[in-house]
């Protein structure tokens, strides 16, 4: 069986100019050494009988299924970041409970009925599937990271909905041929270089009256922190913004009406290392005397949720 051959089939239409034959092209061993190992786990992931399916209250599927051979496909998708999903008896609990990001997310994008979403560095699809669950019609998820790709495909194998894609392929790489009526960037800007351009193309990307969401790790105060070298362990944070630089860039950007949606901690019951991200998570980046500082001696993560109208 062609693992592939549903997306190839049946890739989201109306997306002129985007490379999708290079993102169908990397689900390949040339473009990822683990391609063989992820691409025969998705081949073994047994059939499940009497499913149902609930993406509103959860990303749920209840059915009849072998356990122990789903669980054992499952775990070679190691490390899952995004979730939690639960199929049949299998609970995926992810290094991240991803479903309090929701809850703080959720009230903002509302009904989303017959809605166009691209979901900017969407790791494995998590949010489109909540995002399907509120009635979007559609939602365009981009990742260069092909693990998360190949863990979306075995969710999808369950939920059987269409309608949420994950394309490996970066922000870079997509052009500003289509207008979505909700762009989502979250997570990502503090690892852009140039965070200005990075919520100008967001803008390009969402039509007018349309909305753009920027959720970010954020420091307290005015100033935005440029790290000098890592932030929590992460190598590649170019800038932590405060509030105020991140509600400014989306204004310049042409965004109105302009608000923060949240502000929380990252606590370590909303991330950490669990059977199925085995890695170091959160407690291991916190300076252990001071849990107020990262490793580093900056501020601990704290995140926030801006939105933008596209007049
Ligand atoms: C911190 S995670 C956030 C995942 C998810 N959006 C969330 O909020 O939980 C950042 C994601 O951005 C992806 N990413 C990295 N570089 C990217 C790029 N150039 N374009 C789009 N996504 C990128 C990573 O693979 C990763 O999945």
């Amino acid at each position: 069986m062609d693992i592939l051959h549903n997306l190839r089939e049946n890739l989201p239409a109306d997306l002129p100019d985007w490379p999708l034959k290079r993102a169908l092209a990397r689900f390949s061993r040339d473009h990822h050494g683990d391609f063989d190992k992820w691409s025969n786990a998705l081949e073994n992931l047994p059939d499940l009988l009497n499913r149902e399916v609930d993406l509103h209250d959860a990303v749920s599927v209840e059915g009849d299924v072998d356990t122990q051979k789903l669980t054992d496909a499952l775990k070679l998708f190691h490390p899952w970041r995004k979730g939690p999903f639960s199929i049949a008896e299998v609970l995926i609990d992810t290094e991240w409970r991803s479903d309090f990001k929701w809850q703080r997310l959720e009230n903002a994008l509302g009904d989303l009925s017959g809605q166009r979403i691209l979901d900017i560095g969407c790791g494995n699809g998590y949010f489109g599937w909540r995002m399907l669950g509120r009635g979007a019609r559609e939602v365009v998820g981009i990742d260069p990271t092909l693990l998360f790709c190949m863990q979306h495909l075995a969710i999808e194998k369950y939920v059987q909905k269409p309608g949420n894609w994950v394309l490996p392929l970066g922000i870079e790489e997509i052009p500003n041929t289509t207008q979505f009526d909700w762009v989502l960037s979250m997570g990502v800007i503090y690892h852009r270089r140039d965070p200005q351009a990075h919520i100008e193309q967001l803008a390009a990307l969402t039509r007018s009256g349309g909305h753009s969401i920027v959720e970010s790790i954020v420091v307290e105060g005015s100033e935005s922190l440029i790290p000098p070298g890592r932030y929590a362990r992460m190598r590649n944070v170019w800038c932590v913004p405060s509030i105020d630089d991140l509600c400014k860039w989306l204004q310049r950007a042409g965004f109105t009406d302009v608000r923060v949606l949240d502000v929380s901690v990252t606590t370590m019951e909303e991330q950490r290392s669990t059977q199925w991200m085995s890695f170091d998570s959160l407690i291991d980046t916190l300076d252990p005397q001071n849990p107020q500082r990262t490793i580093e001696g900056h501020p601990a993560p704290v995140r926030a949720i801006v939105v933008g109208e596209k007049p």
